[in-house]
């Protein structure tokens, strides 16, 4: 496995295996692996003759006051789970590299992105097509990996591949969870034993909802998402939900008449554990 810190030979490397006829899979991450990084790894390992995995903390993504200068770092750790997941290269580019002086050009996803996150996090998702539009055209893959447990951000990416006729294929995966049901996060590191423990509760929330919404043709979501709330409040002493939200796959309007509604239901929300801020969701078809 190799590192690579440079745009230019990173894009040659691609363009090479490119001509050579191999397929090219490709994982953007922040980096401080999980098995959800892992799982993405593993699925472009199997599908493509070369893999390339950024590792990439994205300024314009983060709002000022966010966690950029707190988020998690460990190269050395990651080299390593990299290595093992079976990845060729690499990608760990330098914000000043990524984002040169006098940087002016960003992509914005309309709607998609002021939706759900995009209302509490303004602007993060215009940071996120950016990025990866640019890791797109550093790395040229033939196969993208995304996980589910962002949601909103892989419709939002769809939506750009569609719209900008970008030349790769996305690919999911499903969000790998602790034994508990937490979804996996570089941001759990925040969290203490026992709120580890207590944020259960978000994905037995999520899986309730879904039971009834099943289960029960007369529900209103209105009803679904305070059941939701109030469930993760009482068992998670310090937590407090920011928003619950039931939605269409694919252009997130809300579902109000969930009795009418045929298609996928995305149910996502985010939950502050203290001043940790985690997100999950749930996608089934009704
Ligand atoms: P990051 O949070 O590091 O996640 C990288 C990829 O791993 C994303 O596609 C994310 O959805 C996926 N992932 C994270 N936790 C997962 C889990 N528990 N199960 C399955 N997949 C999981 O998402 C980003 O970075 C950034 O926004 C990025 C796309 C790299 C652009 O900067």
């Amino acid at each position: 496995m190799k590192v690579i810190r440079e745009i230019k030979p990173m894009q040659e490397i691609a363009e090479f295996f490119r001509r050579a006829g191999k397929t090219v899979g490709f994982v953007p991450t922040m980096g401080f692996l999980h098995e959800g990084h892992v799982a993405l790894m593993l699925a472009a390992r199997d599908e493509c003759d070369v893999v390339i995995a950024s590792i990439f903390v994205n300024p314009t993504q983060f709002l000022p006051n966010e966690d950029f200068a707190q988020y998690p770092r460990d190269f050395l750790r990651d080299f390593y789970i990299c290595k093992q997941a079976g990845v060729d290269y690499i990608f760990n580019p330098s914000a000043e590299d990524m984002y040169g002086e006098n940087y002016k050009t960003y992509v914005n996803v309309e709607d998609l992105s002021e939706k759900l996150e995009g209302k509490y996090r303004p602007g993060h998702f215009k940071g996120v097509a950016t990025v990866v539009l640019k890791l797109f055209n550093i790395c040229k893959p033939h196969y993208s990996y995304f996980g589910q447990k962002d949601a909103q951000q892989v419709s939002m990416l769809k939506k750009t591949v569609k719209d900008l006729n970008l030349d790769v294929t996305i690919r999911i995966c499903e969000t790998i969870r602790e034994d508990n049901g937490l979804a996996k996060s570089s941001r759990n590191t925040y969290l203490s034993e026992q709120q580890k423990e207590d944020a259960a509760v978000i994905n037995q929330s999520l899986q309730m909802a879904k039971e009834k919404i099943l289960a029960n043709n007369f529900i209103d979501a209105e009803t679904v998402k305070k059941e939701m709330k109030d469930m993760i409040e009482q068992k998670a002493a310090g937590s407090s939900v920011q928003y619950v939200a039931i939605t269409d796959n694919e252009l997130l309007n809300n579902i109000s008449d969930l009795k009418g509604f045929k298609g996928d239901v995305l149910i996502s929300l985010a939950v502050y554990f203290g001043k940790t801020r985690l997100i999950d969701n749930i996608l089934f078809t009704k």
